[in-house]
């Protein structure tokens, strides 16, 4: 084993790909901002050619998140967004696809308005139950693709349970552990083939820049997304990647601490008496909270629940004054960054669902979505309770 694979999960994140530049020994690596590359003669490169291909500063970003994801290959994507569509596209006409239903709403939008038109079907389906996934597995069935905990109703697929089903169909599962960002959860390591994260949340964590990566254990499939990926070209810039490498040095304390302040948060509201619902694996009241408590983990073991977590306040007029009177949480799209984020799923992150489909799932007009970031605690309480204060 090298010494590279032993290390624990903040060593890596901050000297996997990392390594100072060869030339003038910089702690910080060199962003390489070039579209091309001198040859030393033709078919003589000195290991890259051309930015669409590679690029030194994506191949850092590469080699740190494959670290830290536990995985042999990580690709990195212009967007998450570019992520899950290079995934889904791995797929040709006729193949089908399970999804979890309350997944991303941007994730339902490129589906069912691009992919489904080029032939790949789609369902949207339970996957709280792995027997349900079983259940809903059809001949031409190729991918199971699950988001755990779901965005925003925070439900939870058992991973290693639907890895294990998938194994037997011999489909692949596919984990969006946005939410849970590798500091969180491990879906590789609890049997997924490949993990997806939206690089703007948690791991990049500052609400300053987009990108995705896909990260694998199987050789096949790297290949396969390297080569869709030089020949469609939705590559992240260099700056960019080195935004995100910067970043993932603090992922560790950044991520526990957002978890730590959400967990407080969460005992807080759901005590609070206008509240209706408050929606987070971390509370007995969650259904599958056990489910949390076996899969959810830090890299030392230690349960971790989640930045995220959901409030239904009942009523519209509430919901205003709430989103009115909140100063520290800003109303806004995205989540996993430094500051909390508040914002009604309903009309924004899942506006492209129909209304009936997020009714029925209990994505109503009232329900808001946090995104605990890492303030001090004291003031976040203040914050929400002043706002809930009639
Ligand atoms: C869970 C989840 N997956 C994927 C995405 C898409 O990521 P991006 O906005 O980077 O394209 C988002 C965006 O909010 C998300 O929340």
């Amino acid at each position: 084993m090298s010494k590279k694979t032993k290390w624990g999960f903040s060593t890596k994140s901050i000297h996997t790909g990392n390594v100072p530049d060869k030339e003038h020994g910089s702690v910080s690596p060199p962003i390489h901002l070039t579209s091309t590359f001198k040859q030393d003669a033709v078919g003589k490169n000195r290991g890259h050619d051309y930015s669409r291909v590679s690029n030194p500063t994506r191949s850092r970003l590469e080699e740190n998140l494959s670290a830290i994801e536990g995985a042999s290959f990580a690709v990195c994507y212009s967007t998450g967004m570019a992520a899950t569509t290079a995934l889904f596209q791995l797929f040709n006409q006729g193949d089908h696809i399970l999804v979890s239903r309350n997944t991303y709403g941007g994730t339902y939008r490129m589906a069912m308005n691009v992919l489904s038109r080029h032939g790949i079907s789609f369902d949207w389906i339970d996957t709280r139950d792995p027997e349900n996934i079983k259940e809903k597995i059809k001949t031409n069935t190729k991918l199971v693709h699950v988001e755990s905990p779901t965005n925003p109703l925070l439900e939870l697929c058992d991973i290693k349970a639907t890895a294990e089903i998938c194994k037997d169909k011999n489909i692949l599962l596919s984990v969006d552990n946005t939410f849970m960002s590798p500091y969180g959860q491990r879906p590789l390591d609890l049997g997924a083939d490949i993990t997806m994260q939206s690089s703007t949340k948690s791991l990049s964590g500052h609400s300053d820049v987009l990108g995705g990566v896909l990260a694998t254990n199987d050789e096949s499939i790297y290949d396969k997304l390297q080569f869709m990926l030089k020949a469609t070209g939705g590559v992240p810039s260099p700056f960019d990647n080195w935004l995100t490498l910067r970043s993932t040095k603090t992922l560790a304390l950044r991520y526990q601490k957002a978890s730590d302040n959400a967990s407080d948060l969460a005992n807080f509201l759901s005590e609070h008496p206008l509240i209706k619902r408050t929606i987070y694996p971390g509370l007995n009241s969650h259904p599958q909270h056990k489910i949390a408590i076996k899969q959810q983990m830090n890299p030392k073991g230690e349960v971790v629940f989640g930045s995220m977590l959901s409030i239904d306040v009942g009523e519209i007029e509430l919901r205003d004054k709430f989103l009115d009177k909140i100063e520290i949480f800003q109303l806004a799209e995205s989540l996993g960054s430094v500051e909390s984020l508040v914002c009604v799923p309903f009309f924004m992150t899942h506006a492209a669902l129909p209304d009936e489909i997020k009714l029925e799932m209990g994505i109503t007009e009232t329900l808001i979505r946090l995104s605990v970031g890492i303030e001090d605690i004291e003031d976040l309480k203040l914050d929400l309770s002043n706002a809930l204060n009639k």
